[in-house]
């Protein structure tokens, strides 16, 4: 098992000998390396089993040392990046030399961010080079959002995690990248759409693209339970299935056909940024169920109930 703290000291030492440690953001726990060496960011790709075409996002403190990691900064990303960084956007900007390959998948794009937790922020100000970190889960399961889920999966497999309690966000961070220098975002994440619009006005979003050669990460499975989900006809998982047998995912209120203690409710006064940071922790319990079939209820589909149903439709794929 992995050793959880909250030692600053013990993660820098760690990474700076180029091992691995789980990390808290905002949104869910990172498992981060050293980006700027090979076998580190390549123990990445081992642990979570993930395929290297998929490229990882790059973590630091400021924008201006993410300037060092790019060859280009558009204005419409300088835009985004002071309004929203720290915090849950990623950016996609043309990628300096100095990040291995690896990283990038071979893209000439590099995803940066700067997670807006303390601790992360106090790490990344220690180091002297970014971290590379995707989501602290196997490829393709639920991203967690506490050390405990981390624990869970990968905890044989790294030395320490570094607990900064439950992540406030609780989904990914938001993709934005740029086409001829217009913002495109490529995925939906704890900043909403609106909340980019407002900066830098309509922007495309192909975030549903799975065959999208800028995003290969985008895959259906991701996000899945172990257990099947399933976002519609309610009705008929009710004809076929032992109601004692259905795990149900609401947005506001139960469902009166099925047991109580089956049932997890994401934000009982409607609010999407509640709803987002019980997500995945609610998945996670469901799954854990002695029930057969998960039923996920879809919210609206504004601010962050996009980025919540799009999770939901790729869990259920
Ligand atoms: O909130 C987050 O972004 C979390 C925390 C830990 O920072 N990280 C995260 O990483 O969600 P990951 O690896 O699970 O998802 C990163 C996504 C992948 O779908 C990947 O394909 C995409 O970002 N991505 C990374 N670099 C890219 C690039 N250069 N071009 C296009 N897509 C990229
Ligand atoms: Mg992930």
């Amino acid at each position: 098992m992995a050793m959880i703290g909250n030692g600053v000291k013990y993660a820098q030492q760690l990474l700076e000998q180029g091992k691995l440690v789980a990390i808290p953001t905002e949104t869910v726990y990172g498992l981060a390396a050293n980006a700027l060496n090979e076998d580190a960011v390549l123990s990445i790709f081992e642990v979570k089993n993930r395929p290297q075409f998929d490229p990882l996002i790059i973590h630091t403190d400021s924008i201006e040392k993410l300037q060092h990691f790019v060859t280009s900064f558009p204005e419409k990303a300088l835009k985004l990046a002071t309004a929203f960084m720290p915090g849950p956007l990623t950016l996609l900007l043309p990628k300096n030399n100095i990040i291995p390959d690896l990283v990038t998948s071979g893209l000439e794009s590099v995803a940066v961010r700067i997670p807006k937790h303390p601790l992360a922020l106090e790490l990344l100000a220690t180091l002297d080079f970014p971290l590379a970190a995707p989501s602290a889960n196997p490829f393709g399961y639920i991203s967690p959002t506490t050390a405990a889920h981390v624990q869970a999966q990968l905890g044989d497999k790294i030395a320490y995690i570094l607990d900064g309690g439950e992540c406030s966000v609780g989904i990914e961070s938001t993709i934005v990248g740029f086409d001829d220098e217009q913002p495109v975002v490529y995925r939906l994440g704890g900043i909403a759409v609106e909340e980019i619009e407002n900066i830098v006005g309509v922007v495309k979003t192909m975030a549903h693209s799975t065959s999208n050669p800028q995003a290969p990460g985008m895959l259906k499975s991701h996000y899945a339970p172990r257990k099947p989900l399933t976002i519609n006809n309610l009705e008929e998982l009710l004809k076929n299935y032992d109601s004692q047998k259905i795990g149900v995912l609401s947005f506001d209120k139960t469902i009166p056909e099925v047991p109580v203690a089956n049932q997890r409710i994401l934000s009982p006064t409607r609010n999407f940024s509640e709803a987002a940071k019980n997500l995945f922790a609610y998945l996670r319990q469901l799954d854990a169920l002695d029930v057969a079939v998960i039923y996920a209820e879809l919210l609206p589909n504004q601010n962050l109930g996009r980025a919540i149903n799009d999770r939901l439709r790729r869990a259920a794929a």
